[in-house]
């Protein structure tokens, strides 16, 4: 049974909701999901998965939410490797903004950094087109699936 670790940070609550929705299509699917919403750079090291998908907003200009920020910090000067493993981004963001989903690049450039496989492009999503979310992110979860080889 594969092993995906998500992580998750939000705002206001609409990634956490989406979080709430991909973890139940994934385990319903029989995958065996450890969800953190305020990982660490250990969190990578420690835990046991066969890939990893982020689900996160974005705020400011174009950042993580405080958790990811200090997740996304730590990572940065300690490098937990994820050699290999296959990664995925899914960033909810607002199109009225100049860094639309900004946190996707961040987190998209350091999972590349990390050596994990890119298997495809992030999931943006823009609130102002987008009043569920979840569809869309479902979409695009059937496909990173297939392409993870989950
Ligand atoms: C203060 C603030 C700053 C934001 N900055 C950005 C941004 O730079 N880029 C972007 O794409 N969306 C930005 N957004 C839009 C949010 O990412 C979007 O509304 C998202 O759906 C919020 O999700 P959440 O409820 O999980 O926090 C911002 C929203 C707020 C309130």
């Amino acid at each position: 049974m594969p092993k995906i670790l998500i992580l998750n940070d939000s705002v206001y609550g609409s990634a956490f909701d989406l979080g709430d929705r991909i973890t139940e299509v994934l385990a319903d699917k029989g995958h065996s999901i450890t969800r953190e919403k305020a990982p660490t750079d250990d969190t990578l090291r420690q835990s046991e998965f066969d890939a990893v998908l982020a689900i996160t907003s974005t705020t400011g200009s174009g950042d993580l939410p405080e958790n990811l920020t200090q997740f996304w910090l730590q990572c940065q000067e300690t490098f937990p490797v994820i050699t290999g493993k296959p990664y995925g981004v899914i960033a909810l963001g607002d199109s009225s903004y100049p860094e639309f989903c900004g946190s996707a690049d961040k987190l998209d450039t350091l999972f590349q950094e990390l050596a994990g496989t890119r298997v495809s492009e992030p999931c943006r999503i823009d609130a102002l087109e987008t009043p569920d979310p979840s569809e869309p992110a479902l979409e695009w979860l059937q496909e990173w699936l297939a392409l993870s080889g989950l």
